[in-house]
């Protein structure tokens, strides 16, 4: 049901005044740094977006630099972050930026909308902060709010109840439309969170919630419980030598495609296990060591794995004159190449789903 907020926007102003947070892409809204911030944001909390924010800015400090990005340094600068498409997004709509506008973000929401990436959100994000235009930007944030403040029990997870918030936002948007909509993300970040108790006594909405004054603040927003993750077990073998890692690429489509692995196999696999492939390797002395669990949620898949450590000595004399990084079977991997410490910090970007098998950190 539309609803009208109208009565909203002047505390909100007033609050969001004296009590906004000084963040680098909001103190110089530049719209290349909007919408940079915004992408990372989607995802990611404000706290973790900032060192990412400050040297994707440094490394590329224009579109055009974004445009013109090696694949690997771009996964490099994002290695961490997850949801790795929204990089590659980026990339593409820099690309688009660069040959139909000229470089520069265009100053118009439709125009945004049709970029690789941006959505009705980030269209209005960047549309009212950098542009002040008035453009709602209607996030997770802004539908918990809102949907409070309206006592309203819409299933905020419907498309249907998105875009009716934003013709109800669009309607009530002031002078200050960048403002306006960070307001609300604050508010919902600092005040009327999603997990816990919200902190109704400091919110300047108070008055005029419906939520609070029901006391239904725990009923809303309403989200019907998503389908379980599909659980893989994995078995990820960090194969040492001389110094050197074994890492290889992912395929460029599907899970965390196009970065690099530590390679791994479908399964759990005992010590004995080891012991066979390592023959199957051609492995002739080695040093064992297990490295125990890890597990890595991603949004529809968990990750359950083992990992052990396979320090290579010496390679059979057969074997020896086989080049490192030809060997295939049996690991499902085209090839591996081995690269030390210094460019696994510098030049490959390994996600944190191997995290716990990094034993060079
Ligand atoms: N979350 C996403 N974008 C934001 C912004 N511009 N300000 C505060 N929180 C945000």
């Amino acid at each position: 049901m539309s609803y009208n907020y109208e009565s909203m926007v002047e505390p909100l102003l007033s609050w969001f005044d004296k009590q906004k947070r000084s963040l680098a892409w909001r103190d110089d809204p530049k719209p290349y740094y909007v919408w940079v911030s915004e992408i990372m944001l989607q995802q990611t909390r404000v706290e973790a977006v900032k060192g990412y924010f400050d040297r994707f800015i440094k490394e590329l400090p224009t579109i055009a630099d974004l445009a013109a990005v090696d694949d690997d340094k771009l996964m490099k600068l994002w290695e961490g972050l997850g949801y790795y498409n929204r990089a590659r997004n980026l990339k593409k709509a820099a690309n688009v930026v660069v040959t139909e506008y000229g470089g520069e973000l265009p100053a118009n929401y439709d125009s945004l909308l049709s970029l690789p990436g941006i959505g009705s959100y980030t269209a209005g994000a960047i549309s009212s902060i950098a542009f002040g235009l008035k453009e709602p930007a209607v996030d997770g944030n802004v539908l918990r709010v809102t949907k409070r403040i309206a006592g309203s029990y819409d299933d905020i997870t419907k498309q249907s109840v998105k875009k009716e918030l934003e013709v109800d936002m669009r309607a009530i948007m002031p002078e200050r439309p960048g403002d306006f909509n960070q307001a609300i993300m604050d508010l919902g970040a600092m005040v009327c969170i999603p997990n816990g108790k919200p902190l109704c006594e400091k919110c300047p909405l108070a008055s005029i919630c419906v939520a609070t004054k029901k006391d239904i603040y725990t009923e809303i927003p309403v989200k019907p419980a998503k389908k379980a993750r599909k659980l893989e077990d994995k078995t990820v073998i960090l194969l040492e030598y001389q110094g050197k890692y074994a890492v290889a690429k992912r395929p460029k489509k599907g899970l965390l495609a196009g970065l690099w692995e530590i390679p791994n196999l479908e399964g759990k696999y005992d010590p004995d296990d080891m012991e066979n492939l390592a023959k199957e390797l051609g492995i002739k002395d080695y040093e064992l060591e297990l490295l125990g669990k890890g597990k890595h949620i991603f949004s529809h898949i968990e990750w359950h794995m083992l990992g052990y450590h396979l320090k290579i000595k010496e390679w059979e004399k057969e074997k020896s004159k086989i080049t490192l990084d030809t060997l295939k079977e049996p690991l499902p991997v085209e090839s591996y190449t081995w690269v030390n410490e210094e460019q696994l910090e510098h030049e490959y970007a390994l996600p944190n789903a191997f995290d716990a098998y990094k034993v060079w950190k």
